[in-house]
């Protein structure tokens, strides 16, 4: 784990670097990101990589956003609900300012050419490798199953949706660098033993420390402690009401003693942009209800704007489709030309001319 702890560290130390080129020359990068339709976006998602996205694209970053569907039964057996997330992640993405001009959005089922290039990327790749990457083995043991083939190779599928479209930069979250520095080692093998084809991407990580769910764990959909994008003020309110905090009066941020009660504050602080310990201040002894009704107020006053057109967007279904549909067309075509050069650099095109 700390080797872990140093390349993170390692990566966070070059990215105002990073962040100068970007700023400098935008028009050199590509970016590829993606999500994993499990569930619907929460709060956690839009600061830690829905706004960084669009900030991205505004500053002129080409940029390619995948829903991850094959990725969904990585760790399960069925992907009960695809259809949905996939849906309400994309409204989410449009809601959020991505825009479908200037951004491709589109998902792996629809990309064979895509899909097709982990076989020569799983040539390159040994099983010792596989089996060392930190993210697979946490991933393995949260889902209580055995390991499957697809558990295993993932990263280097992951590979394929960074490599296909050539993308140099990856914004993700620090629990991703494993499969980033795997894809690094795909692209230098693939073009060592047989032509120059594929850059070797960069994360982009950013340093907004990961945001709590209402319980003070990790947020996710399954352990019911997230705010999703798509819920009404009431549903937040309701969910907030839920939240486990202490009998405390006095209000103090103590993410170590007071894990409920430091969630909130933390959540209405990023809502507010300001400091936990100020809103705890501010509170003072007026309890776990003056902490609730804070954090609602925060929380739904910020999102007002992104549900009002995420409203506006949901109302035309056909709309959010032909945004996939439009997406998934620019991703096969970039991933077609990519696996032709790759069959050519490996002296599989037979047909002749191509
Ligand atoms: N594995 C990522 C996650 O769980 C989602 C993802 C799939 C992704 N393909 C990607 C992220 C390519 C970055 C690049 O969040």
């Amino acid at each position: 784990m700390d080797s872990y702890m140093d390349s993170f560290n390692a990566t966070l130390s070059r990215m105002p670097a990073l962040e100068h080129r970007i700023a400098e020359r935008p028009g050199e990068f590509r970016i590829l990101t993606g999500d994993r339709p499990t569930g619907l976006l929460h709060l956690g998602h839009y600061f830690g990589t829905l706004r960084e996205r669009v900030r991205l694209q505004d500053a002129g970053v080409d940029t390619f956003v995948l829903v991850a569907d094959y990725q969904v039964i990585t760790d399960r057996e069925h992907a009960a609900g695809v259809t949905r997330h996939v849906h309400e992640a994309i409204v989410d993405y449009l809601a959020a300012g991505l825009d479908p001009a200037r951004s491709t959005v589109f998902v792996h089922s629809a990309v064979p050419e895509l899909n097709q290039l982990m076989l020569p990327f799983l040539s390159l790749v040994t099983e010792a490798e596989l089996h060392r990457n930190p993210t697979v083995k946490s991933e393995l043991a949260a889902s209580g199953r055995a390991l499957s083939g697809l558990l295993l190779t993932y990263p280097v599928h992951q590979a394929a949706d960074i490599l296909f479209c050539k993308g140099n930069l990856v914004p993700v979250g620090k629990d991703q660098l494993p499969h980033i520095e795997q894809t690094r080692v795909i692209a230098r093998r693939f073009n060592e033993r047989y032509a120059a084809v594929f850059p070797e991407p960069e994360a982009l990580v950013n340093e907004t420390p990961e945001l709590p769910g209402l319980d003070g764990r990790k947020m996710s959909k399954s352990y019911g402690n997230a705010i999703q994008l798509a819920m009404s003020a009431d549903e937040t309110a309701q969910a907030v009401r839920r939240a486990r905090t202490d009998s405390e009066r006095l209000i103090t941020f103590d993410p170590e003693r007071r894990p409920g009660v430091s969630a909130l504050l933390t959540t209405a602080s990023v809502c507010t942009g300001r400091t936990p310990e100020e809103l705890a201040a501010e509170i003072g002894d007026g309890g776990s209800a003056v902490l609730k009704r804070i954090t609602t107020e925060a929380v739904n006053e910020f999102l007002a704007a992104h549900r009002r057109r995420r409203a506006e967007i949901a109302a035309d279904p056909a709309y959010v489709v032909q945004v996939l549909r439009a997406g998934n067309a620019r991703a096969r075509e970039i991933a077609d030309a990519t696996l032709t050069e790759v069959r050519r650099a490996m002296g599989m095109v037979y047909e002749g001319g191509q």
